[in-house]
């Protein structure tokens, strides 16, 4: 099972007793999301989803998954924020780091998470020649990247196999009977899976919005599922004394938590906690600013900020305690390199030296560190990692007072950009915004 602790992190910042007294707020919070009583309570759907996933669902998940394994050398993943992070997140942190130059088996590909011209152009001229299927994901149904993307892929894929195979290839995940996306789905006879009504998007990995690209890359979502069901059904403590711990020190003044790690197949889970706190907390002029960093490598760049910037920052370590593979340093009579005094050590032992030395470091820079750790990388610990986040974010939320669940922000771009574009029904906005820039 995976941990946590903040013992040793604390510092001279907050102490044990300002975590305890928290501790009441965090309970009631708790409360709150498990009673459905808080602000926001027609999306926590996510909160028993777990357990309740059926082995029939699985089953026809994993069914879909295999067939466009069996048609596609690659399956593009077409989603944005919420409905591609999770997915992404685990299938970088399960796969080998050189992947994509290992021909083997079908590779997850990921499109409508950005509207780079050059991004889509060497995209299609990627898939122009090959085997290709899409799993386009939107809750909504009506986000303009994701759409823009499946326009252009379906078009390619139409016109390469035609309009009945295409259809056959390409599968829509997304609410069960709104949006755009639905109505194409419907028209166009695709499959379909359902994004459950009361699941947001930051909460859905664990619908077939992950599930499916992850069975997809060819892991077992089986295991990743019963790894959320252990922390469902375990005490809350862990959630609640990290929901705890990162109020209290937001309190006492630390606004940014950068989550750690020690892995470079974790960079994209930690893109997925910073979207998944970011935009769950991020509101009312409040919340912890949320922001990564992959050690050691960016100990040569951002490491000098955190050791003596500003005092403002807290960092959160994902530690991982085995590596899955054995690789060690060989040992070299002429030791020109001076390396002899690691002779014989694995990488891994070194790394787990540079994580204890910097997490002192850091503590004696007056960073506090909470530490997390996880046995190895593996579905059952991502499954874990991923439900103990997500719980904690919604305590977290409420014991910041805020509606964890919304996202009233992100729409501010959106209007804006429909006005520039001069999308019908912005035509009022289209007028405001022009004379704007005119001043
Ligand atoms: O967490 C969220 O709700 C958002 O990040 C959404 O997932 C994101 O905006 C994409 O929305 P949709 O799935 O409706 O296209």
């Amino acid at each position: 099972m995976i941990k946590f602790s903040n013992k040793a992190a604390l510092g001279n910042v907050i102490c044990g007793q300002e975590i305890d007294s928290l501790m009441p707020e965090a309970r009631k919070a708790l409360e709150k999301l498990e009673n459905g009583t808080g602000a926001g309570n027609d999306f926590i759907g996510w909160v028993n989803l777990p357990s309740g996933i059926s082995e029939q669902s699985l089953s026809q998940i994993q069914e879909v998954a295999n067939s466009l394994r069996e048609t596609c050398e690659f399956v593009v993943t077409i989603g944005i924020g919420g409905s591609y992070l999770g997915a992404k997140a685990v299938i970088e942190a399960l796969s080998d780091n050189f992947a994509a130059y290992k021909p083997a088996g079908t590779k997850v590909l990921f499109a409508g998470n950005n509207i780079g011209e050059d991004y889509l152009h060497d995209l299609m001229e990627l898939l122009r020649e090959r085997r290709f299927g899409i799993i386009v994901i939107s809750k909504s149904g009506t986000t303009t990247e994701p759409a823009i993307a499946f326009r252009l892929l379906k078009d390619l894929l139409e016109k390469q196999v035609g309009k009945k195979v295409a259809a056959q290839r390409i599968v829509a995940i997304t609410d069960e009977h709104k949006g755009a996306l639905r109505n194409l789905a419907t028209q166009e006879g695709y499959k379909t899976f359902v994004i459950p009504s009361n699941v947001g998007g930051r909460f859905s990995v664990l619908t077939p919005v992950g599930l499916l690209p992850i069975a997809v890359a060819g892991f077992d979502v089986r295991a990743l599922v019963n790894g959320a069901i252990n922390i469902e059904k375990a005490d809350n403590e862990l959630v609640l004394n990290y929901a705890a711990t990162r109020n209290a020190l937001y309190r006492a003044g630390k606004k940014t938590e950068i989550l750690v790690n020690y892995n470079p197949k974790l960079h994209f889970f930690a893109e997925w906690w910073k979207q998944l706190y970011g935009e769950s907390e991020g509101k009312e002029n409040k919340g912890i600013f949320t922001a990564s960093v992959d050690f050691t490598t960016d100990l040569h760049s951002m490491g000098q900020w955190i050791q003596e910037g500003e005092r403002t920052i807290f960092e959160t370590v994902i530690s991982v305690e085995k590596a899955d593979n054995e690789v060690r340093i060989p040992y070299d009579d002429a030791n020109l390199d001076a390396l002899n005094y690691i002779a014989g050590k694995r990488v891994d032992e070194v790394n787990k030296m540079a994580e204890l030395g910097t997490r002192l470091a850091h503590q004696d820079g007056g960073v506090p560190n909470l530490l997390i750790q996880v046995p190895e990388i593996s579905e059952k610990y991502l499954g874990q990692l991923i439900y103990f986040f997500e719980k904690a974010c919604g305590v977290s939320g409420y014991i910041l007072n805020v509606n964890p669940f919304n996202q009233p922000g992100v729409e501010a771009y959106k209007k804006n950009m429909f006005a520039l574009l001069k999308k019908p029904g912005f035509e009022a906005e289209s007028e405001a915004i022009l004379a704007r820039l005119d001043k």
